[in-house]
This record gives C-alpha cells, structure tokens and sequence, in this order.
C-alpha cells in the first residue's frame, strides 16, 4: 500500500541522457528509497533486454542512429521494456522507473502516450554532464566490467564505449519544456533543474534527487554496546552501559580511527547510544530520528512478561511484526517513517560515517540500503558488539561484518 494516501496514483520515472551520465545510478537509488518507503516500485533497463536478447557484445556503429539494420530491433527492445512496465502497473504497480537512454523526442512522444492511455503519468528524469572528467571516471569504473567487454582490453573497451557515446549524441535532444514534467540533474547535482514539478511524490522525489551524490566512503552502522537492559532482557528504556559495554565503545573508537581520521559520528538521543560514541575523538551529531522503536505500554519489559499480561500484543506482534504497532507506542513501518531525514543526510554526507543507534533502528537503515523487502526488515540479524561496514561499489554496497 502506498504510504501517502495516494491509492491508484501511477508514476513511471522515465530516466534520459547520453550513456555514462549516471542514469543507472539515480534510477536503483530511486527505486530502493521508494520500495522502501513502501511504494511497489519496479526498474526495468533496456539495455538489459539487448543484452538478452541481440547478445551483450555488439559494435559501437550498433547504436548508430541512422543504422536501419538495427534501429527497429532495438526500438523493439524500448518497446518491450515499456510493455513489461505498463502490464506491472496494470497489476497494481505504483511507481515504474524506465531505464534507457530515451535521447530522441520521438520516443519520448511515444512512451507519454503510451502512459497517459494507460492512466501513468510520467516524470522525466534527464542526467546530463559536459564534465570530461566525470564521464571518464564514469566510463573507467561502471562500464568496462558490462558483459558488453567481457573479455575485452580495458583501453580498448574504453574507445568503443566512448565511440558508442558520440553515436548516441548524434541524435540526443534534452527534454524540451513543452515535454512535461521533468528533473534536470547537472553534472552529478551540481545543478538541479525543474519544471511543472506537481503534487506530492514527484515533489518528494525531487527533494532525495537533490541530496544523491556518488561516493566513496563507507558506512558503519552498529547498535550501542551491552546496556544493563540487555543482560536483563528488557527492551526499550534508557539504561547505561555495562563494563562489556563501555570496552566495546573502546573497541568500536580504534576500529574507527584506524580507518579514518574524520568520521562523521551519528547516534540517538539514548545514554548507552551517546556513551558508546564517546571515545570517538568527533562530537557526534544526536538524532532523535535514531531513538530506538518505542514499545509504549510495553516499555521495559522482557518478552516473556510482554507474553504473559498481554498475550494478544504478543500474538499480534508474531503475526505482522512489520506493521504492529505497540500500544502508545510504534511500528517498524513508523520508524521507517521518521528515519527518512537520516537517509536524505546520509546520501549526501561526502566522509565516513559511523551511525550508533538500535537493534530496529539499524535493521531498518541496513535494509535501506541493502535494499531489502520491508517485511525483512524486522527480521534481519544485527548481533551486539558488531559493526556492519558496507562500501559503495558500483551501483550497490559490499558488506562485512567485524564482531569486536
Ligand atoms: O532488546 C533490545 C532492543 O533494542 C529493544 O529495545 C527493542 O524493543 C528491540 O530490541 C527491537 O527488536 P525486536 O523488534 O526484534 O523486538
């Protein structure tokens, strides 16, 4: 169910620019910030479908505008892609992200109508990037290891792929305004053009495609260590650390500084949170955002005592552990809710950052990025004294754990 109350509202984003501008990149954060907020989201990439379908490996003069042996077989591929994506949306799809280059008006023409039959509207989103410097980086780290070069010498990879760049440009025209509804990022959101931007989701997706950057840096996400609550299994509250506690904050300060000397340091407003960050040598930035799940009325309890004066919460929880939401207190789905300012300041933070916050809390911001199902969320494992570090790769993160 879509969380803004806009039942029965589609939206395809439909992604355009040359190759090598970042298409990829903006569409798969688009789609795992919208699925997890909780909007049936599908990407669908048209190179993909070439790839299956013409074979990976094919010419630069491939993608020759003007080459009419094998322009309709891949406008057939475009088509295919769009059929797939409006079929989704015929059964109950919410937000479609269409990722292809899209460069030419005509094709563009095509999928608004195609769209507007299908009762879709549709946001554009064009990439665009004059930086040499950029597009080079761009080509050297995400296109050379495509299947398209398996096998291929990486200079030579690198000429045909730009070869395939000046095909495309030959025909490429920017979304015009009397085109619709369109966002403009320049030069990896230096820039960020609008126009007839309306409504709410399109609105708040212009807002996360502000903060989007590429980076480099790692994340480490772990929950504070052993409370006094732990060691008595009693959940929520805001009890201190342990001895154990206290030397896994120690831990946790030389893992951090031995692999950077200016991390950003986020925590909740919770003592053993604060403590934990500590010895950290930053002054950490505190995040009510970060508290841990409020398990109102069941506040400080153990489990087993949850269980037995509230048989029906417990039987409740066990059932739907993502959408239960404690009495007076909250749901999975609610923290997801509320963490979504983390996320926005997380995307743009350009150094290393140590997030110390909560066993729900961090499951929920694991799956984020990770890009888990939100009902996995509850579920994830996310043991004490254990830094999850995860480091950008190309278009996801490479994850290990350190117990300390
Ligand atoms: O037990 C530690 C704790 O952080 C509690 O404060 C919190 O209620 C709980 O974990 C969240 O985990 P779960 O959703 O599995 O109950």
């Amino acid at each position: 169910m879509s969380p803004d109350g806009a039942a029965g509202q589609k939206l395809a984003v439909v992604m355009v620019g040359l190759p090598a501008r970042g298409k990829t990149f903006v569409a798969r954060k688009l789609q795992r910030y919208l699925a997890w907020l909780g909007y049936r989201t599908l990407w669908v990439n048209v190179g993909d479908y070439r790839r299956a379908r013409a074979g990976a490996k094919q010419p630069a003069a491939y993608f020759a505008p003007d080459n009419t042996a094998t322009r309709g077989e891949r406008e057939g591929f475009a088509t295919a892609a769009l059929d797939d994506l409006l079929d989704w949306f015929g059964k109950g799809g919410e937000v479609g992200i269409y990722d292809a280059t899209n460069a030419e008006p005509a094709r563009r023409e095509r999928i608004l109508q195609r769209c507007a039959s299908a009762g879709v509207s549709v946001l554009f989103v064009e990439t665009i990037c004059d930086d040499p410097a950029i597009i080079t980086a761009n080509v050297r780290q995400n296109k050379l290891g495509l299947p398209d070069y398996a096998g291929v010498r990486a200079d030579e990879a690198f000429r045909d792929f730009q070869a395939r760049i000046a095909q495309y440009a030959r025909s490429y025209v920017p979304v015009a305004d009397d085109e619709g509804s369109y966002v403009k990022l320049v030069d990896a959101g230096k820039q960020v053009i609008t126009s007839r931007i309306e409504g709410y989701l399109p609105s708040r997706l212009v807002f996360f495609l502000m903060q989007i950057k590429p980076t480099h840096r790692p994340i480490w996400l772990s929950r504070h260590g052993e409370s006094v609550f732990n060691v008595t299994g009693r959940i929520g509250g805001d009890a201190p650390l342990t001895g154990r506690g206290r030397e896994y904050a120690a831990l946790l300060a030389a893992f951090v500084q031995a692999r950077t000397a200016h991390p950003a340091v986020w925590t909740s407003t919770l003592e053993r949170a604060v403590d934990t960050a500590a010895l950290m040598g930053v002054v950490p930035r505190t995040w009510r955002a970060l508290d841990e799940i409020d398990a109102g009325i069941c506040d400080g309890l153990t489990y087993e005592e949850i269980r037995a004066r509230m048989p029906d919460e417990f039987a409740a929880r066990a059932q739907d552990k993502f959408r239960y939401r404690y009495p007076r207190g909250e749901s999975y789905a609610d923290v997801i809710q509320r963490l979504e300012p983390v996320i926005v300041e997380l995307e743009r933070q350009p150094s290393p950052v140590l997030i110390v916050a909560h066993r729900a809390v961090i499951r929920v911001l694991y799956g984020y990025l990770m890009g888990k199902p939100q009902d996995e969320c509850p579920h994830l494992l996310v043991p004490l004294h254990t830094v999850v570090q995860l480091t950008p790769t190309e278009y996801d993160y490479c994850e290990e754990r350190f117990a300390l």
